[in-house]
């Protein structure tokens, strides 16, 4: 049976979760960023000291910590064992760990299960790499959300300026390559659109552009199924 779940998969600075989080706001959804809680697990894993080929190590942590998100005035906020790490989950070094940390198949297990079960509470916009094709493939709309890595690079570019970095744009350029390349050719479900996922190239295009097709996508196929 199809699920009332918008599944938006894609590249690393794509723009999926602003627009997953406008796109939920819109139609009254709940909004599951599942970066975040890669995330979360890589900023434990630096935290306490483990080494990101103690394999066992981070496999145990993933598996017991407790990652709650929450969506507050339109601002995503993230909880790891009931400390706020919002903020800190998108600095560069959980960034540099994250797409090992993600590549680590009980990691996935364990996260996969989480967001299966936060879906199942009801209607949901969830983003990743995975969503469509592994998590939900029975979502009602599939998203895949891409744009040229140069527009990736710059918003990614804008985006650290604002929180007082000072990234150089061929470097982060060069790691956003490198993030796709690892996160297409990885083993466990690797980046790759859905068969039934709509392709949305966003290269040129304004938020509130994107966010308009996809709840047009949403509500045809959404009406198709009810
Ligand atoms: O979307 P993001 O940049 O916050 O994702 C962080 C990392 O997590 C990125 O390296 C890809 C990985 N990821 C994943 O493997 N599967 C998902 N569903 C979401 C993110």
């Amino acid at each position: 049976m199809k699920q009332n779940a918008i599944a938006i998969d894609g590249p690393a600075g794509a723009g999926k979760s602003t627009v997953a989080g406008k796109v939920a706001d819109l139609l009254g959804f709940v909004y599951i960023d599942t970066g975040a809680m890669y995330r979360a697990i890589a900023s434990k894993v630096l935290d306490g000291g483990i080494a990101l080929t103690d394999l066992n190590q981070i496999a145990e942590l993933a598996r017991r910590v407790r990652i709650r998100i929450s969506r507050e005035q339109g601002e995503l906020r993230v909880w790891a064992d009931g400390a706020d790490v919002t903020e800190k989950i998108r600095n560069p070094e959980v960034t540099a760990a994250v797409t090992s940390v993600s590549q680590i198949p009980a990691v996935r297990e364990a996260m996969i299960g989480l967001q299966r079960e936060l879906a199942a509470e009801g209607s949901v916009v969830v983003d990743g790499r995975d969503i469509g094709t592994v998590v939900l493939p029975e979502a009602c709309a599939k998203i895949f959300l891409t744009a040229s890595v140069t527009e990736r690079a710059q918003r990614r570019w804008q985006e650290m300026k604002e929180k007082g970095y000072e990234p150089d744009l061929n470097v982060l350029q060069q790691e956003l390559e490198e993030r796709d390349r690892q996160d297409s050719e990885r083993e466990m479900s690797p980046l790759i659109q859905a068969k039934d996922a709509v392709l949305l190239d966003t290269t040129g295009m304004m938020i509130n552009e994107v966010v308009d097709r996809i709840v047009n996508i949403y509500r045809n196929q959404w009406s198709g199924n009810a």
